[in-house]
């Protein structure tokens, strides 16, 4: 059935059915959650074992001689960068290990850059009104980040390919107040998109009127792959350095997604003169961040090879969610063209467009019936979403017994909110 073809009175009719499906949904009290990218206790779980794997009879020196049950390196142990070197994409000297979120390293070093400036340039907030481009929809929590900070968001429209790139470049290269731009490259939050070879090339020839302009390459989801092909994206770095801007990007990624959400660890990759500036900074801030946890994680993965086993054993658990969610989709959707949807290879979300006008009604009937999604409007900077449109579904924490029911409200409801819609008009 297509509701745009329909006449007043089937479009009646069929509110009326699915008005009694809803006050069905309502008597089951039920209680679920799609609202945050969460992995699931089975997914968590997972990484028990590298709980054992350092102990009160643990030798805690390093490969290079240091002890990790005492103060010291500042920027993390050699042999956890050796294994991340790959999924950062820079070599050991451009890596810095953090401490339990990528998050707060994003924080920090917009924090440092608003008051110390950016390699020797003035201080951002010494620069009246600073910007940053938002490609969107994207993650809510960068944007929060920005208005903590009084930067400006200017969004930018995100394609198949990545962000608007005609756009960036322009603006970049006119707006000295532009200092900086949030990516999430490959499996994107919350659209699953992975940047193209051009887009990444076109990054790094990037020519920004501001000398303190920084690329802030969140890479959350680097190896979160849920097809035995992951989609690969191109090493900004190498290609910066083939463009002599390695200057520009600044990577982050951790294990919170990896082992354990907010006790896992944080990395930074870039230039050697940014994590020359940004150690400094840090070294202001701590003495040092928690070794033997980065001792655990070294210790239990052994070898990159030993993170891509890991890996495969998420995606084990986490596809057949992924497979649920846009199945149903699929199903429900198939002639009624009121929304459209992504099918993510990777990442922790699947993102959904319902009819323009109808997305903070939809999140408000599931709420009513006891499915929290996350706000509508959170993936657009300052929670604006002109359209009212762009829904984030994040199918990871639910079972999948759980997840089958909260789709089949989520479809009553999107159907519910779309009729609402368009009788009013
Ligand atoms: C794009 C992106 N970056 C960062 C994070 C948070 O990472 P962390 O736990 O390392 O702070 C998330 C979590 O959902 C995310 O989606």
């Amino acid at each position: 059935m297509n509701y745009i073809s329909l006449s007043k009175n089937d479009l009646n009719k069929e509110k009326d059915k699915m008005l009694k499906k809803y006050e069905e949904l309502k008597k089951l009290n039920l209680k679920l959650n799609m609202a945050r990218g969460k992995p699931s206790p089975e997914q968590v779980n997972l990484s028990r074992a590298a709980l054992d794997a350092v102990n009160s009879k643990t030798n805690f020196i390093t490969k290079d001689g240091s002890d990790c049950l005492n103060y010291g390196v500042l920027d993390g142990l050699l042999e956890l960068k050796e294994i991340f070197t790959p999924v950062l994409g820079v070599n050991k000297e451009q890596i810095f290990v953090g401490g339990n979120s990528s998050l707060s390293m994003m924080f920090d070093v917009i924090s440092f850059f608003m008051t110390s400036g950016v390699c020797g340039s003035e201080p951002w907030i010494k620069q009246g009104q600073i910007k940053f481009l938002c490609p969107c929809p994207g993650y809510d929590r960068h944007f929060a980040i920005l208005k903590h900070f009084n930067i400006k968001a200017i969004p930018i429209i995100m394609t198949n390919t990545g962000p608007d790139m005609d756009t960036i470049e322009r603006l970049v290269t006119n707006d000295k107040s532009i200092k900086g731009i949030w990516c999430v490259p490959k499996y994107s939050n919350p659209q699953g998109i992975t940047y193209s070879d051009e887009t990444v090339k076109r990054f790094a020839r990037l020519k920004p009127a501001a000398k303190d302009f920084r690329i802030f390459w969140d890479n959350a989801y680097a190896i979160h792959d849920l097809t035995e092909t992951p989609e690969k994206l191109l090493n900004i770095m190498t290609e910066c350095e083939k463009n002599n801007s390695k200057d520009l990007p600044i990577i982050f990624c951790s294990t919170s997604k990896i082992t354990f959400p907010g006790a896992g660890v944080a990395f930074l990759g870039a230039s050697e003169n940014n994590i020359k500036e940004i150690k400094k900074m840090y070294s202001v801030k701590t003495i040092g961040f928690d070794k033997i946890n980065q001792l655990r994680h070294a210790r239990y993965f052994k070898k990159y090879e030993g993170l891509i086993n890991h890996m495969n054993k998420h995606r084990a658990i986490l596809k057949p969610k992924f497979d649920i969610v846009v199945n149903t989709l699929k199903n429900e959707f198939v002639e009624n063209k009121i929304i459209s949807f992504t099918e993510p290879k990777g990442g922790y979300f699947v993102s959904v467009d319902v009819m323009d006008g109808c997305a903070k009604r939809v999140v408000d009937l599931c709420k009513k019936v006891g499915l929290v999604l996350t706000e509508a409007g959170a993936t657009f900077p300052n929670g604006i979403d002109n359209n009212d449109s762009n829904i984030r579904i994040a199918p990871s924490y639910p079972s999948v017994e759980e997840l089958k029911t909260a789709m089949s409200v989520f479809c009553v409801c999107v159907k519910l909110a779309v009729l609402e819609k368009i009788l009013e008009n």
